[in-house]
């Protein structure tokens, strides 16, 4: 299926559970305006209406920008309505965030401010070697309005944080993988990325989803709170036909699981 919203392109490959969504204004290097912002939202519902299906369901999601640039940003030349423009901004973060299936970055070229934020709201991030990520709201006398700092003080620690955000300065991707801001700059960014998404998308749904809910939850808690937490999504999945199927095969050498979600 492909489908092409404004300034989006979504794309599902019915072989491998695979969804993939490409922000398209590359003449704005991608920039996030209130239609892009919409646009992802709307890609990712499009994308999850195939969990409806008896078919191949939905099981990762591949965010890309159209043109070798990631996203150059909130775009500037509709700032004047910031107040609305920060809310609304919020929403397709947390879109991401809790959508029910992990989230792949795959970071070309720029990668800067709302781009960065949207990048670091997904699960994982690829980054090409001559990416270049930042925070350059400072510039604008603003700070990141969506959690960039709060994202990098999690993901590395809130020194890196304020350097970046501080200076503005775009930081290459061998240093983001330096700090964690991107689990890997791969030699070949699209087949590793499209490798991960299949590898992913072969996995058992429901305890990928709970280790998506894991993983977020670790930020946000203490290290007691966040195993109390593992331990109430572990239990449900002790009774899933997935779980079943996964023992079966780990018993039988040559048995090939299929895992359907249940
Ligand atoms: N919002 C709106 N338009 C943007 C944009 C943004 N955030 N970033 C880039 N564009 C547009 C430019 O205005 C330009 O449009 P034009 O061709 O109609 O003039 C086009 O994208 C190409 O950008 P340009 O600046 O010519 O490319 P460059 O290679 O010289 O520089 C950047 C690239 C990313 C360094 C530069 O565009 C930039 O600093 N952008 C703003 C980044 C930013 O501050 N983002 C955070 C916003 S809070």
């Amino acid at each position: 299926m492909q489908d092409s919203l404004a300034t989006t392109i979504v794309e599902f490959d019915e072989d491998t559970g695979v969804g993939r969504i490409t922000l398209n204004r590359p003449d704005a290097l991608n920039a996030l305006s209130g239609q892009l912002r919409d646009d992802i939202v709307e890609s990712l519902r499009l994308l999850e209406d195939h969990n409806d299906d008896d078919e191949i369901a939905l099981r990762a999601v591949v965010l890309e920008g159209a043109e070798g640039n990631f996203c150059a940003g909130a775009d500037i030349t509709e700032f004047e309505d910031s107040a609305a423009g920060a809310s609304a901004a919020r929403t397709h973060f947390e879109f991401i965030s809790q959508f029910p299936v992990p989230v792949i970055a795959k970071i070309e070229g720029y990668c800067l401010g709302g781009g960065l934020e949207t990048a670091m709201a997904c699960d994982i991030r690829f980054a090409d070697a001559d990416a270049r990520l930042g925070l350059p709201e400072v510039d604008l006398g603003l700070i990141p309005g969506a959690g960039g700092v709060q994202y990098i003080s999690n993901l590395s620690n809130p020194a890196a944080a304020s350097e970046i955000a501080m200076t503005g300065d775009h930081i290459s991707a061998a240093r983001a993988d330096e700090l964690g801001l991107v689990n890997r700059v791969p030699d070949d960014l699209e087949a590793t990325t499209q490798e991960f998404a299949e590898t992913i998308a072969s996995k058992p749904p429901l305890a990928i989803q709970a280790i998506k809910d894991s993983a977020q939850t670790a930020a946000q808690t203490t290290l007691e709170e966040g195993i109390a937490y593992d331990n109430k999504l572990f239990e449900p999945l002790l009774a899933t036909e997935d779980h079943k199927e996964g023992a079966r095969a780990f018993a039988e050498d040559d048995y090939e699981p299929e895992f359907n979600g249940r």
